[in-house]
């Protein structure tokens, strides 16, 4: 039996598997530049981010209809209830289908279509963060929240994604203040490619509660002693990194070093039809490459229910 957890980084357009986006293509009438599954899985070689978000955001033009969403949803939750996710708080990314003409109401109804039965159907409760993309502009973000005010009975929070250097949260103040005036939760990528002060800022200029990645902090101690007093939880993505570059092999992943210095750590999949895995097999990772034993991989799994949105009692049903 897989441990029971909760997945608290994942982008759900990032679990687009190669074979529902041919059968997404198909069904929609969409010429993907690829023959087959084969030659797109080819594709998953990435340099950094970047060269990752330019096929995420390729692949995205499948999804089209409120049954695409569905299906993808579905799609996410049979394989994490199977690798042990009992609960799971999903990042969208509206603009990249409000670009396409895809409007908020079919990717919120679409994914509600999923999520709403997902309990029953995969033992998996749910939360919806809707993310902002940090290379579009500020005003693009807060037109999107606005986009979003129908739909706020569905959705928990918002986060920060997309390519990071150069594009720092204090970029994002006013429609971070607009969300919490909303009652919204927030989280940011932060520190993934971008420096700590990225982290830093986070914090003090959008009042996030949880940092997405958060790797860069161990390069400033301060900050490290600060987010352990502050307890701030960090959700980690061990195979995206290794992927993407961020670090070299899993072997040399800080995980260990982070949770010595007693950051309130999570491991998470990020983007798992591209990187390799989804919840269960980063555990699984970390365990084997960092020689983490069963105590470290339950506190793992335990820091990820203190870090969700769950209420406490609820939290505790879902452990
Ligand atoms: N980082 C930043 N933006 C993203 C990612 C990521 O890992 N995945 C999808 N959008
Ligand atoms: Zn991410």
């Amino acid at each position: 039996m897989p441990l029971p957890k909760a997945e608290l980084h994942l982008h759900i357009e990032g679990t687009l598997e190669p074979e529902l986006a041919f059968e997404l293509a198909a069904r929609n009438g969409v010429a993907l530049p690829y023959a087959d599954t084969d030659e797109l899985r080819k594709a998953y070689q990435f340099e950094d981010l970047q060269s990752f978000l330019n096929l995420y955001y390729e692949l995205m033009a499948v999804l089209r209809t409120e049954r695409d969403f569905e299906d993808l949803a579905n799609a996410y939750l049979a394989r994490a209830a199977a690798q042990g996710v009992r609960h799971a708080e999903i990042f969208f990314d509206p603009q990249a289908h409000l670009a396409r003409g895809v409007g908020m109401g079919t990717v919120v109804d679409g994914l509600w279509r999923a999520l709403g039965g997902s309990e029953a159907e995969h033992g998996i409760s749910t939360r919806l963060i809707l993310c902002f993309l940090r290379d579009e502009s500020a005003e693009s973000a807060l037109e999107t929240l606005e986009a979003a005010k129908p739909y706020l009975d569905r959705i928990t929070g918002v986060g920060l994604d997309s390519a990071e250097v150069g594009h720092p949260p204090v970029k994002f103040r006013e429609v971070y203040e607009a969300a919490a005036a909303l009652g919204l939760r927030r989280v940011a990528h932060a520190g993934e490619e971008g420096p700590p002060e990225y982290i830093t800022e986070a914090l003090d200029v959008l009042g996030v509660e949880r940092v997405d990645h958060g790797l860069r902090c161990m390069e400033d101690p301060a900050l490290v002693e600060r987010l352990v007093r502050e307890r701030i939880p960090l959700t980690l993505c061990p195979l995206s990194n290794v992927r993407l570059r961020t670090v070299d092999v899993l072997a040399d992943h800080p995980l260990p070093a982070m949770l010595d210095a007693g950051l309130l750590c999570t491991v998470n999949s990020d983007d798992p039809a591209y990187f390799g895995g989804y919840a269960g097999d980063n555990f699984d990772a970390v365990g084997a490459a960092l020689g983490l034993g069963e105590e470290r991989l339950r506190e793992l799994a335990r820091n990820s229910f203190v870090a969700s949105f769950l209420e406490d009692d609820e939290e505790r049903r879902a452990r």
